[in-house]
Order: structure tokens, then sequence, then C-alpha cells
């Protein structure tokens, strides 16, 4: 359906997507970003904006299925708030401006980065915009941060190229080490930011913010990543960070209204769309690539990165292993954890009581070791690419790594993200990884 429409100076609308909008005569504000007679954007399915005409504005609006242009009751729509804060961020003197956003899942925090990022490049501003909610597929894939170089505007970081990623290998922020992961990630990505001599730099975070723990984390980032702004989309928090950084901080807390939340994603629908993230990653020009087990690098995996022993080796410390010499493909030691990897067969093998128990056996079927996704560290140990382990034969000692990535490989990063080949990500992790 195609409506045209002449909205006055000061008129706030919101569009519920898929539309597409082209600006007739006029101009007007969407995202931060000012579109002017002759550009046009379009909104997705799944989301909603507001738009401001700048001055008397006409547009045209090309709706698809389910989109509406609708007018927000007073005080509904959050544009001339957000504007409020996007200029107390571009007015603050400090010539490199660090924004971090924070707030709960569907607060806006995603579309107030890209507010602030449109803003600051309308004024010139060089623009870094990193991801850091990990559960996310917008930029790059979930179980990655990752920063982008805005050349333009855009409405959603969908619409940009990633240009940095860093793999963490999981998709929620409460685990500690995925924690440990993130914060370390967004150090490095912040680096990275730096070395492109970005002037603005805006980090989005999780939505995890409900619990002790949950501030924690906030509060760590903020104490590592030293923002110059921290923009808070709810009113606890906003209180919080402020009891938190006391009056004269280095980060100023800011505080910016939530939209009213026309497009709401269902569980189903957020696993949906991170499905079909990695299945993009994986589907353009991936192969399959062979590395050699005991050469190539193993990060955080206790099974195929722990010290390999031989199967007598691991019968002589667990006797119990015994019973199925004949299916232990191989083993290894990692701290307390004596693995084995068994062609098939039981899962639950312990030591005898009167063995030495100084060891927890970890036994894994090789079938397990499929579907784990990694990152992929080139020969500086920089990260690159994703992979997807398919299989690992034992007998060769290889290890099959689907991923697009064609360069000369040092390391595997392993993480807690095991796909199903429809890449759903709810695959059971086992219990001290692989
Ligand atoms: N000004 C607005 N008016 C109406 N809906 C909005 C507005 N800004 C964002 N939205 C919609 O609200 C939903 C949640 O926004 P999003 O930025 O994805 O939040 P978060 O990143 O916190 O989960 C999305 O569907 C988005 O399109
Ligand atoms: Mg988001």
């Amino acid at each position: 359906m195609l409506v045209e429409l002449e909205l006055k100076k000061g008129e706030i609308l919101r569009i519920v997507g898929p539309a597409r909008v082209d600006v007739l005569s006029g101009s007007l504000l969407a995202v931060g970003a000012v579109y002017r007679k002759g550009e046009s954007f379009v909104v997705h399915s799944l989301r909603s904006y507001g738009i401001k005409a700048l001055e008397d504005t006409k547009i045209r609006a090309t709706l698809g299925e389910g989109a509406s242009v609708e007018e927000p009751s007073e005080g509904e729509e959050v544009i001339d708030d957000w504007v409020n804060v996007a200029k107390s961020v571009h007015e603050d003197p400090r010539k490199i401006k660090k924004v971090i956003i924070i707030g709960p899942v569907e607060s806006g925090k995603t579309t107030l980065t890209a507010f602030i990022a449109n803003y600051m490049m309308e004024r010139g501003s060089k623009v870094c915009v990193i991801e850091g909610d990990v559960g996310q597929e917008d930029l790059a894939v979930p179980g990655t941060l990752s920063l982008a170089l805005p050349s333009r505007k855009f409405l959603w970081l969908r619409e940009l190229k990633c240009e940095k990623v860093r793999f963490v290998g999981c998709i929620s922020p409460s685990h500690a080490q995925c924690q440990l992961h993130v914060l370390a990630a967004l150090r490095e990505l912040i680096e990275e930011a730096e070395n492109l001599k970005c002037d603005t730099i805006v980090v989005n975070t999780d939505g995890w913010v409900s619990s002790k723990q949950a501030l924690d984390f906030k509060v760590s980032i903020i104490r590592w990543l030293r923002p110059t702004h921290v923009i808070t989309l709810s009113n606890d928090i906003y209180n919080t960070m402020r009891a938190v950084l006391g009056h004269n901080s280095f980060t100023v807390v800011l505080k910016a209204r939530s939209p009213v939340k026309v497009k709401e994603r269902s569980r189903d629908e957020r696993r949906r769309l991170r499905a079909e993230a990695y299945r993009k990653y994986f589907s353009e020009g991936s192969k399959t690539v062979n590395l050699r087990l005991g050469e190539v690098g193993l990060i955080s995996s206790c099974v195929l990165g722990g010290q390999r022993i031989s199967i007598d080796e691991a019968i002589t410390l667990c006797p119990s292993l015994e019973s199925v010499r004949g299916k232990v493909l191989f083993a290894s030691l990692y701290g307390q954890y004596l693995n084995v990897v068994l062609s098939d067969g039981p899962h639950n093998i312990t030591c005898r009581e009167n063995e030495d128990q100084s060891y927890i056996i970890n036994a894994v079927r090789r079938n397990d070791l499929s579907g784990y996704l990694v990152g992929i560290l080139d020969e500086e140990g920089k990260d690159v690419a994703l992979g997807i382990i398919e299989d690992v034969d034992f007998s060769n000692n290889v290890i099959k790594v689907r991923t697009p990535y064609n360069g000369k490989i040092s390391a595997l990063v392993v993480g807690r993200i095991k796909l199903s080949p429809d890449y759903e990500d709810t695959g059971r992790v086992l219990r001290c990884g692989i």
C-alpha cells in the first residue's frame, strides 16, 4: 500500500515495518539521521521507529503486510528526548566521546546506539560502533562482539559491515566465564576503535541488568572501559549508576526514555534470528578444512586441548576404563579432569573407590564433539573468522572445521555454543566443554 503524507514542521510519526519511506520534499529525522528530499530508508518487518519532520515535509510510505504509520499520543515518542541526550554527548568539550548504552532487553539500546552514531556522524565525527551484546546477531553472529565503521547513515546495525570481530563463545552474559571474555573483547575492540582514530565510540551492551550480578558486570564494564558517557534506558539503572559513580566522575551518566515497544520479538523469534545469522555466515563460501590435532592450538578446550596421554596411561589412572578399552579413541588430562573420547557407548564412567580419585572422569562420545562453534585465530593469534567443528578423526589426528576463512590457522577457540545441523544454538553443551 502506498500513502503520501504531509508533515508539518515538528510533527512526529511512528513507522512500523515492513515499510519504505521516500522523502518527497523537506527533511526529517529518523534514528538520529537527517533524510532529505530524494532520500529514502527501509524499516524492516521486525522494527519500528519514530520520525520527526525538521521542516514542512512530504513523504511517500510504501507499506508491506502488517506495516503502519501511526500518530503517537502526546509524550509517547522519545525522539525529542533522544535528541537532547545526543546533544549533551555532542556538546561535551572532551575530544573523544566514548559512550556506553545500558538498558533492559527491548528497551531501545540498539536503536539508541544507531541514533547516537548517526547524530555524531551528521556533525562530522568519525564514529565506531561496537556491538557488545553477546546474544545479538545484528552485527556479525551471536557469541561474538564486533566493531563497525559506518560510512553513511543507517537505521539498524544489521545494515553495517562488520570490520573487526572477537569470538567470546557464549550468548549468555550471566555465566562468569562469559563475562570475562566479554570484558576482554570489549577492551580490545575499544583499542581497535582508537587505532582507527574514531572520535566517537558507541558501545551497545546486553540487556541483562536486573540482578546484583548483572549490575556488577555492567559496573565492571564501565570501570574497565572508562567511558565519557553512560546512557541508561531505565530510571532504576540511571539512579544506580549515579550512585555508583558519584557526582564528580569522569563518566557522565545520562538518562534516555525507552520507546513504546511496537515490535517485540518472542523467544522463538530471537532463536530463529540467531539461527539465520549463523546460517548466513556459514553459507557464504565456507568449506571444510583439515587441521592437525596436536599441531593446531585449542584454546578453552578441556578435552581436545588437554595434555594427550596414551590409552594405557588413562587406564592406569582409572582402571574402570578397561571395560571400554576398545572404544577409547583419545585421552587427555586438563586440571582435575581425565578426559576420554569414546567411539560410542556410555557417558557415565566413574573410577571405582579403591582407585586413584584425584581425577574426575569426563567421558564424551566422538559425536558430541561436532557442532561446536569456534573462533579462528590467524598466525598472529588474532581473531579472523568463525568455524564449526564437523568431526574429529582420531585415527588420522585430524580436526575437520567448516569455515569461510582461507588463510593459515594457528588456533581454535572453543566456546560453549553448539549448533545443530539447522544452526539452532540451543544444543546441550558438555560439562567441561570439549
Ligand atoms: N522511537 C521508537 N518508536 C517505536 N518503536 C521503536 C522506537 N525505537 C525503537 N523502536 C523499536 O523497539 C524495539 C526494541 O528496540 P531495540 O533498539 O532493538 O532494543 P534493544 O536493543 O534494547 O533490545 C525494536 O522493534 C525497535 O524497532
Ligand atoms: Mg539490541
